[in-house]
């Protein structure tokens, strides 16, 4: 495990697939992060602002053809209200995710980003859209969004094509990542551990774009199950895989901002905390309305209770500095940020 930079496919491959490694990733992982970002642990506020979507992706619960979803949309100003609750909270980033709600329009969001960014001058604004057109990424740009989510899911074509309908395109959707990063933004991919189909082949291939993407931030789970879908079948992600896979992105990723993901908290009562301990350093508790929480359901069972919830941000805390974290109050950004030129490397 010395030169980091270099890992071929074959170490790749042991690594992935066999749990005798994990505990030397861990500490691989552990040690990376240390030297990069110290004990800190970067926490945004994910307002999960409309459950409403034009797309069908076979895995997720709040596909639109999944009728059985109880469906609804946050107003311009309950969002800017989340925000302002948040920020009471301690939140220094604010994390807006939705399905590909076409009853928002480019000026919503631009209204949402600019009101927040009026407030408060010391906050990040991260998107989480979906694949729009270059037109768009560069309005919300300069209207100060800083960063977005966007995972790829799957880097290899065809298995593209198996998790997702026609309409959805496998080059759009790269191009898309490839846009935001041109305009600016400081950029998140990622993918689903175990989504159906997937092969050990497909992981290595995600991470080989990874490197050539260069994202800011990296964000990957267990496929979780999900009822009222075409994949609702088949099983569970592996917890362990998902593990190594944190550690394996962090030691090849230094900078990276990773989160230890809901996904992850939900398969596993201390799956983030052990995702913390594998290398990952963000935390995204929710900050929806408590009442609309439960319907943002891309998979079964999802965990937002407790430190998932926004409101007990001083419980985690104790819970981060118990295993040798510390929570940080700043926007966290990618160590590499320039503020001034809004560009990273
Ligand atoms: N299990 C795990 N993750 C899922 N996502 C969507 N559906 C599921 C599921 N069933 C992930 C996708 C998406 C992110 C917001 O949530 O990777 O990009």
């Amino acid at each position: 495990m010395n030169n980091i930079k270099n890992i071929g496919d074959k170490t790749l491959k042991k690594w992935i697939e066999d749990d005798k490694y994990r505990k030397n990733l861990a500490i691989k992982a552990d040690q990376i992060r240390r030297e990069v970002y110290g004990d800190k642990v970067f926490v945004r506020g994910l307002i999960e602002f409309s459950n409403i979507c034009k797309n069908s992706c076979y895995y997720c619960g709040i596909r639109a053809e999944n009728t059985k979803v109880k469906r609804y949309r946050l107003s311009v100003d309950e969002i800017i209200q989340r925000a302002r609750f948040g920020y009471d909270l301690g939140f220094r980033t604010f994390v807006l995710q939705g399905g590909e709600d076409i009853g928002f329009r480019d000026d919503d969001f631009i209204k949402i980003i600019k009101d927040i960014k009026d407030l408060y001058s010391d906050v990040a604004i991260t998107l989480s859209l979906g694949v729009r057109s270059k037109e768009s990424y560069k309005k919300l740009f300069e209207a100060g969004a800083d960063r977005y989510l966007l995972r790829q899911e799957t880097s290899d074509k065809d298995h593209y094509r198996a998790l997702h309908p026609e309409s959805m395109g496998f080059e759009q959707r790269r191009r898309a990542l490839w846009d935001l990063k041109e305009i600016g933004f400081q950029v998140g991919g990622g993918f689903m551990v175990d989504s159906p189909y997937q092969t050990t082949e497909m992981i290595i291939k995600d991470i080989r774009f990874l490197q050539e993407l260069n994202p800011a931030m990296i964000g990957i789970g267990p496929f979780l199950s999900s009822k009222n879908t075409p994949f609702s079948s088949f099983p569970n992600g592996s917890y362990t895989k998902t593990l190594r896979l944190i550690s394996i992105l962090r030691i090849l990723f230094p900078k990276a901002l990773i989160p230890a993901t809901t996904a992850l908290g939900t398969i596993r009562p201390q799956g983030r905390e052990e995702g913390l301990k594998a290398g990952a350093n963000v935390l995204m508790p929710n900050l929806s309305p408590k009442d609309v929480r439960g319907a943002y359901s891309l998979y079964d069972n999802k965990l937002y209770t407790g430190t998932e919830s926004a409101e007990e941000r001083d419980l985690l805390s104790e819970k981060i500095e118990k295993i040798g974290y510390r929570l940080a109050v700043d926007r966290g950004d990618v160590i590499s940020y320039n503020k001034k030129t809004r560009r990273y490397d």
